[in-house]
């Protein structure tokens, strides 16, 4: 291929910018003109979109968020809105598309690939949710995010003996609640993925915590279950012990991207330039078990996963 875009689009996440430095740097070495399409799907039904070069993405691999900024684009989803992006694609002379997003992104990958435009699918989500992958870019970032926080909170909650309840993002899964909630030392990790009860899992652990001497309490509740504040003023009513609310939003979708995204996003950006020079495409990068592989667009978007249940064993197991 000569010519081939890249977009971000869905949620932003810490190492969308590494990933397309490395489109970016890989495609201008292999020749390719390489176009930066903005805001995601908007960018490509609009051709609001520039030819990228190799200084184009000079001293980004350091910064959050996305240089070509991202959007959630609801007219994409619709015929009319696909084929405006297949015009443009047309008149760009674009042969295949970079998707760095997550799976709703990838969705409109796949629709893409199945009307002739060949696209290749980055995982980039903090939620860590996408089924065939272990890992997403930026997960790793967020959670380093929501222990900095966590510990943040800790500090206070001690000096007070009261409880934190604290809601993390994650969409449906509970990926995030679950390793930021073993990092922070957690009492209790409440997930979308494991049912619970209140009364068991929430008071009769931290009572019987508080019989051991414990004064202070973090509970750790997935974004999928929310209901923070209703919770901690239970908690309250039930124990006695003053609790606050922290819900620690979007917070967790910026910052500096860890070592661990930046490495992962730049090896992927560079499995999916390879794909397309070979005129590869409807394809998606995953990780699994450490390395890097890629899956059929339509298989990738059937495949489910599940969440460790060992691990969240565990991390009660240890919370005592
Ligand atoms: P993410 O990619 O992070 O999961 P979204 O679910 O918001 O985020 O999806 C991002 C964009 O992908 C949407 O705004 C829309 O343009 C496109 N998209 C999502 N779902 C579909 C779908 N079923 N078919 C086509 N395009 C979709
Ligand atoms: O998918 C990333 C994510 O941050 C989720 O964790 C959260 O549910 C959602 O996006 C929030 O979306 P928005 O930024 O549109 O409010």
């Amino acid at each position: 291929m000569k010519t081939i875009g890249v977009l971000t689009s869905g949620g932003d996440a810490p190492g969308m910018n590494a990933a397309v430095r490395a489109v970016v740097r890989l495609g201008c070495e292999k020749g390719m003109r390489v176009m930066g399409i903005k805001r995601g799907y908007n960018g490509l039904m609009y051709g609001d979109m520039y030819e990228m070069n190799l200084r184009s993405v000079s001293n980004i691999i350091n910064r959050g968020g996305t240089v070509l900024y991202s959007a959630r684009s609801p007219e994409f989803k619709t015929e009319e809105g696909m084929q405006k992006a297949i015009e443009v694609c047309k008149q760009v002379g674009m042969e295949g598309v970079v998707v760095i997003g997550g799976d709703g992104s990838f969705r409109g990958a796949r629709d893409l690939s199945l009307r002739g435009i060949p696209c290749v699918g980055i995982p980039g989500t903090i939620d860590n949710d996408i089924a065939c992958c272990d890992y997403t870019i930026g997960y790793d970032t967020a959670m380093n995010t929501v222990m900095q926080m966590v510990d943040r909170l800790r500090d206070t909650t001690e000096s007070h003996d009261r409880c934190s309840v604290v809601e993390v993002m994650g969409r449906r899964a509970g990926y995030i609640a679950l390793n930021a909630g073993i990092a922070c030392g957690a009492t209790t990790i409440l997930i979308p993925e494991v049912d619970f009860d209140f009364e068991r899992d929430v008071i009769d652990r931290m009572r019987r915590t508080q019989k051991t001497g414990k004064r202070h309490f973090i509970i750790i509740v997935a974004e999928g279950i929310g209901g923070v504040s209703e919770m901690a003023a239970r908690i309250e009513e039930v124990t006695g012990i003053e609790s606050r609310a922290t819900v620690l939003g979007h917070v967790q979708r910026g910052g500096c991207p860890t070592v661990r995204d930046r490495v992962v996003a730049s090896k992927m950006g560079c499995r999916a330039v390879d794909l397309l020079e070979q005129g590869i495409g409807n394809r998606v990068i995953a990780m699994t078990k450490d390395e890097i592989v890629d899956y059929d667009i339509f298989e990738a978007l059937n495949m489910t996963k599940s969440i460790d249940l060992n691990l969240y064993k565990l991390a009660h197991e240890i919370s005592i």
